[in-house]
């Protein structure tokens, strides 16, 4: 276990996707964390759309409220305009809201534990997690496509998703180390989007290439298995 988090940890430190709510790499080894603002709304804009539309649009957003106080301020009208495009505007909605309440209840300051996060709005249990883990290192599990595809392969798992979830999940869970589960969690994430891939999984230059029991048995490129819809 603590082998494979730290191989995959140390591979994250070279091979980390840039991306502006990350901590520089250079920060990223001081054990310096990421302004909680900036992953709450990278999170939030990630949970249906891809990391390449959403770069330009955190940009903006960082550029126009720097801060949640300024973003509780704002006027719904240039929220909703800010946001033209991304999509699914109920999330635009609930970012007002849940700066709104981020400044009444909590001093503008988001809160740092799992529990107190799902009682915002518009943060569900994954982003919950992921802003608890990625903000505050805190050793939450964050289970996305990705990291179900990268557990599936990882422990050679053939259970059709979803009922393969909870399995995939604990997987994930008796993975994330103690020491920096917030870089585990992306270093996973950027794992599956970068090297184990859906198709054509680039298994040669994986960190996780000999312990993965998929590449040895030469199933990877075929799970995780999903019941037909
Ligand atoms: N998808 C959702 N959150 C992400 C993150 N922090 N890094 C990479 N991909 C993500």
């Amino acid at each position: 276990m603590r082998e494979l988090s730290a191989s995959l940890l140390e591979w994250y430190d070279q091979h980390a996707r840039i991306m502006p709510w990350r901590t520089a790499p250079a920060d990223r080894k001081a054990g310096v964390l990421p302004d909680p603002y900036a992953v709450w709304l990278s999170e939030v804009m990630l949970q249906q759309t891809t990391v390449a539309a959403v770069r330009e649009y955190h940009r903006k957003f960082l550029q126009l409220w720097p801060t949640v106080t300024a973003l509780a301020q704002a006027e719904d009208a240039d929220i909703m305009a800010a946001w033209a495009g991304l999509g699914y505007y109920a999330r635009a909605r609930n970012l007002l809201k849940c700066a709104r309440q981020v400044v009444a209840d909590h001093h503008g300051q988001f809160p740092d534990t799992y529990e107190a996060l799902l009682t915002l709005p518009g943060i569900g249990p994954y982003t919950a997690a992921a802003i608890a883990a990625i903000a505050f290192d805190r050793p939450e599990t964050v289970v996305d496509g990705n990291v179900e595809r990268v557990m599936a392969r990882l422990y050679d798992i053939h259970t059709p998703l979803p009922a393969a979830k909870p399995a995939l999940t604990a997987q994930a869970s008796a993975l994330t180390p103690d020491k920096r589960p917030g870089d585990y969690a992306q270093a996973v994430m950027d794992l599956g989007a970068t090297i184990c891939t859906p198709r054509n999984p680039a298994c040669g230059i994986c960190p996780w290439r000999d312990p993965c029991a998929a590449r040895r048995a030469g199933t990877a490129a075929e799970l995780p298995k999903k019941t037909p819809k």
